[in-house]
């Protein structure tokens, strides 16, 4: 395993921090099997990957083994969340045969908080995720921790998180609020539960607090 250094460069928000502990300890409640967490929403932007690292750093807090997964090969926005200065491989080259497990996880500053990056931009991340490596890891890597969080693109135009849901036990259901229709997030969330995941409850993300 690599190490990396991580910086989160988020303001701390009291309310937002409440919020992802009540986010915890609800999904602490939703039993002992549920392990590997698929975060998504309709849409790009909604928050999924602030509630994904946020929910990793707030199990690993707590003395829960994790590991975070940026599962958004696509766009891979964890090397400049992070402030990360050093060079980084990640998931699209693990899955393309490029490097082995042991240089594709990385142990990061924070107790207990372990890290896939999404790696350098692949041209067809849907064959990738839907590759049975991807399947086998996710089988193989969940022996190791107390949950695994997934931080996926959003599920309304592409298939990527379907696919990663296939590998899940639930799925966190993000929702902008004011952004998404009823009709839009319901379609979504029926894209994920054809995949056999399990929805584990919704977020309301960005709700007006007044
Ligand atoms: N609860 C919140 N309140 C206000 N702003 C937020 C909140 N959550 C996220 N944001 C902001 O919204 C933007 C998008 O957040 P984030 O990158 O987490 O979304 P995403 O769903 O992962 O987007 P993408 O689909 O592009 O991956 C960021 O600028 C972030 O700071
Ligand atoms: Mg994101």
């Amino acid at each position: 395993m690599r190490n990396v250094e991580i910086e989160d460069i988020r303001k701390p928000n009291y309310f937002y921090d409440e919020a992802i502990k009540t986010l915890r300890t609800n999904l602490q409640l939703s039993g002992k099997r549920i392990k590997s967490i698929l975060i998504t929403s309709s849409y790009p932007n909604e928050g999924k990957s602030d509630i994904s690292i946020s929910l990793a750093k707030e199990l690993s807090s707590i003395g829960k083994k994790v590991l975070l997964i940026d599962a958004d090969i696509r766009k891979s926005a964890y090397f400049t969340h992070f402030r990360v200065n050093q060079e980084v491989k990640g998931m699209s080259q693990f899955l393309s045969g490029q490097i082995a497990v042991k240089d594709l996880i990385y142990a990061t500053n924070y107790e207990n908080l372990d890290i896939i990056f999404g790696g350098s931009p692949a041209p067809d991340p849907t064959s990738l995720l839907g590759d049975e490596i991807f399947g086998a890891f996710m089988k193989e890597i969940r022996g190791y921790y107390d949950y695994i969080i997934c931080d996926t693109p959003p599920v309304a135009n592409i298939i990527d998180a379907v696919l990663v849901a296939k590998y899940c036990d639930g799925a966190i259901f993000v929702v902008e609020q004011g952004a998404v229709s009823y009709r839009v997030a319901q379609k979504a969330m029926n894209r994920l539960r054809r995949a056999g995941c399990r929805i584990l409850g919704t977020v309301l993300n960005k709700a007006d607090q007044t």
